[in-house]
């Protein structure tokens, strides 16, 4: 294999393992193992700094232009292409759980796709406004948090701030 395609491998197996350990590390700290918790968000950590090494090495990462510009075309396929095709095989297999995830995920990443593209058209014009993250299911809205998500419906208190 290219060392090329072992970056890209490692990429995906060290952004997984981030995620993964932050899962872990929240589940710990529920069941009061702290230790557990603070070795696994440590080990995050670190698998953030080799994910982040292997962007760099892959030449992933250009300018704030460029960057917005790959963003853009990230989100928008999966809104279009892959989790509506991802929706519609939940519903066949009857997991109507992984479907209501995927819809969810959909809805965001157009959202995304917007926020990306509105930016980009003012960058270097923006007013330093805030964004907010629901919390249940990562809608993403700009300058103020509204008063029920509008994919979730989940209240205003549980978005987090950016
Ligand atoms: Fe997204
Ligand atoms: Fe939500």
């Amino acid at each position: 294999m290219s060392t090329e395609e072992n970056l890209k491998i490692a990429l995906a197996g060290e952004s997984q393992a981030n995620r993964t350990y932050l899962a872990f590390a929240k589940k710990a700290e529920e069941d009061g193992h702290t230790q557990a918790a603070k070795l696994f968000r440590a080990a995050a950590d670190a698998e953030t700094i080799h994910a982040m090494m292997y962007l760099e090495r892959l030449g992933r990462i250009k300018d704030t232009t460029e960057n917005l510009k790959e963003a853009i075309g990230g989100e928008t396929h999966e809104y279009t292409e892959m989790y509506p095709g991802f929706v519609d095989a939940a519903a066949a297999d009857g997991d109507g759980e992984s479907k209501l995830a995927f819809r969810w995920a959909l809805r965001v990443e157009e959202g995304h796709a917007n926020l990306y593209s509105s930016l980009l058209d003012k960058l270097d014009k923006a007013d330093g406004g805030s964004y907010f993250v629901c919390q249940t299911c990562g809608w993403t809205a700009e300058d103020m948090a509204p008063d029920g998500c509008p994919v979730c419906g989940r209240p205003k208190e549980q978005f987090k701030e950016f």
